[in-house]
């Protein structure tokens, strides 16, 4: 987790673009925040607890001289988030700084040595001992400082993306990457670095993607990227980012949260426009494996729960889906080179999917990627991957990326049902001619309906809990609905498959108890009307989302959502989750939470 930024400037002051650059990183982690600036050969800091904005007030994080420096926005893996382990990270003498994203995992060991050695610890992070072992290369010979880097990483177990910074070589910021990710941004007179592509995209729109194992040096100059081991000199060009720096802007919203879940129809278009070659390479992937796992956490995970409904009723193949923490300890003895396994990951970086895929690959298992960063760490070790084309995504709450994810496995289902011939033309041909559409079905529910979710959300804003209840394909949008209202208005909820409430969560239900039923028009739908009369026997307030129409569920229910049109039963989660992310949103609102950064969350888990 966390996020890292640093930059040098022919010109202007590096505090303030560091700043500016943490700002657009702070989706990353943001329990307190950080910055280091060079000036001639004096060393310059500022960090403190708090968001970013908390720690400018008091401290002006403008406010630092010099033209090159780093800087950091946390999320605590090792030490609480006080001031004295917040980043940059300084050693015994002050004169080198860095800032970190990872986890070094022998860091009791290093800096138990480090003690014995006379070196004096500030903080309780895993990170500080990289201050230190940097301190003790250079002590110890008469290395550079990338070469004391270069001695110090090869120490290290665990996980890390480093900025550092030294007056000995000010001029120079030396950077290293291991399984967390790190990006340079190449200006005509800047260099930036950066945890992710939207830190510097308002300054240059000209990247290179740092691979595992790489240490970059930068200076006035440029950068030079060698290989850590054989310190091979690695040439690679910067790539132009075709997304425009308003794209990662709130545009007018106040969150990004309700900028994403507006901006779905159109990534949802998107997504329609995936090149062939791509989905039909991975179909014939999955259409030859002997066993597929669909494998993510959080709302990927429930884009792939989803999945494995759509690829049963249309392609008739049976998928495992599974909670990426999960896998080693399910399936990671069986998995082998008949397996086949479709990893979900917006970001491509979350530690216990890509863990879930090495563990895999070590047992030559075939690895199928679908993310929404290229150069991220999915992309570079499946087989084959496709991008989602969601734009990026800033708010922590996952929404248009859960959309596009639950876009594209539709469009999979839908090619291997006609690979495998399993459905009529017929029914195929309704399916693809609904879902293309899908993106101005969920347009038109956000228009016509989210003024009534706002109320709704004013209406139920004092409830304690929530049940939310689907049946079949259903039961995904359930536990996303759920996963949303919970994680971001903090309410405590439930989310069951709808046949299985009965077997222990009814005993909940007592006078007045929101239920939220999801209730497409499909075959689960006389089941799920009798679960209604159940909650309402019982007391329940029944709130149900239906399609258009749906007299019976509407007289049944105290408050009801209307989605537009009727659809093929595969293609209800999509506009069925839209206005569950909108409750989430306006409960938010209504019980004071800032939706966009909900607290100890984060949006790229990059620790296990
Ligand atoms: C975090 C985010 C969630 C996301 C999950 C998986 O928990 O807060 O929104 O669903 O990680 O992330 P991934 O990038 O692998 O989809």
């Amino acid at each position: 987790m966390c996020g890292i930024f640093g930059c040098i400037l022919k010109t202007g002051n590096a505090a303030s673009a560091i700043h500016k650059g943490l700002k657009k990183l702070e989706y990353r982690g943001y329990d307190s925040v950080g910055i280091a600036t060079l000036q001639e050969d004096r060393l310059f800091i500022k960090k403190d607890t708090g968001k970013i904005d908390n720690v400018h007030a008091i401290h002006n994080l403008d406010d630092l001289p010099g033209g090159l420096g780093i800087g950091h926005t946390r999320w605590a893996t090792h030490g609480a988030p006080y001031q004295v382990n917040a980043h940059p990270h300084t050693d015994c003498n002050n004169t080198i700084a860095l800032v970190h994203n990872g986890i070094i995992e022998n860091f009791a060991e290093l800096k138990t040595e480090l003690e014995e050695l006379g070196h004096t610890f500030k903080s309780k992070t895993d990170t500080e001992v990289i201050a230190h072992l940097i301190e003790e290369e250079l002590k110890r010979t008469d290395l550079s400082l990338v070469d004391a880097v270069r001695e110090t990483v090869k120490q290290l177990d665990g996980s890390y993306a480093l900025a550092i910074i030294s007056v000995k070589e000010p001029d120079k910021i030396i950077c290293a990457r291991k399984e967390s990710p790190l990006v340079l941004g190449v200006g005509k007179d800047s260099i930036y670095v950066a945890s992710d592509i939207p830190a510097f995209l308002s300054e240059t729109n000209k990247s290179v993607v740092i691979e595992d194992g790489e240490i970059i040096i930068l200076n006035h100059s440029g950068y030079e990227i060698r290989k850590i081991d054989s310190w091979k000199e690695i040439t690679r060009e910067p790539k132009t980012i075709n997304w425009a720096p308003e794209m990662a802007e709130k545009q007018g919203y106040p969150h990004f949260m309700l900028k994403e879940i507006h901006e779905q129809p159109l990534r949802l278009r998107n997504t329609l426009r995936l090149q062939n070659q791509y989905l039909e390479l991975m179909t014939t992937f999955l259409d030859r494996a002997g066993e597929v796992f669909l494998v993510a956490c959080g709302t990927s995970y429930h884009a792939c729960l989803a999945a494995s409904y759509m690829f049963s009723k249309l392609s008739f193949l049976a998928t495992h889906p599974v909670i990426a923490s999960e896998f080693v300890e399910q399936h990671g003895k069986s998995v082998n080179i008949d397996s086949t396994l479709l990893v979900v990951s917006q970001s491509g970086e979350t530690a216990d999917t890509l863990d879930a895929v090495e563990s895999a690959r070590l047992r030559a298992a075939t690895v199928l990627g679908l993310t929404n960063i290229v150069g991220s760490t999915l992309t570079r070790v499946a087989r084959v991957y496709i991008c989602q084309q969601s734009g990026p995504e800033i708010g922590v709450a996952a929404t248009k990326t859960f959309t596009s994810q639950l876009s594209v496995l539709t469009q999979l289902a839908i090619r291997l049902a006609k690979k495998r011939g399993k459905i009529s033309h017929v029914e195929i041909e309704e399916i693809e001619e609904k879902l293309e559409q899908i993106p101005d079905i969920v347009e038109s529910t956000i228009q016509h309906q989210e003024e009534k979710v706002k109320q709704l959300a004013k209406k139920y804003k004092g409830k304690q809990a929530f049940f939310f209840l689907g049946r079949g394909l259903s039961s995904a949008v359930a536990l996303e609905g759920r996963l949303k209202l919970m994680e971001i208005a903090y309410i405590p909820s439930l989310a069951y498959p709808a046949g299985e409430s009965k077997h222990g969560p009814i005993s909940l239900i007592e006078q007045g108890f929101p239920v939220i039923f999801i209730c497409p028009n499909d075959s689960t739908r006389k089941a799920i009307i009798s679960n209604i009369m159940e909650m309402k026997a019982r007391g329940a307030s029944i709130i149900a989302i239906i399609e258009k129409g749906d007299k019976e569920i509407k007289k049944l229910a105290d408050d009801y959502i209307e989605i537009d049109t009727e659809l093929p039963e595969v293609l209800s989660p999509i506009p069925f989750v839209t206005p569950l992310q909108l409750f989430a949103y306006y409960m938010a609102l209504e019980c004071k939470r800032d939706p966009d950064m909900p607290r100890n969350l984060a949006k790229s888990v990059t620790v296990k």
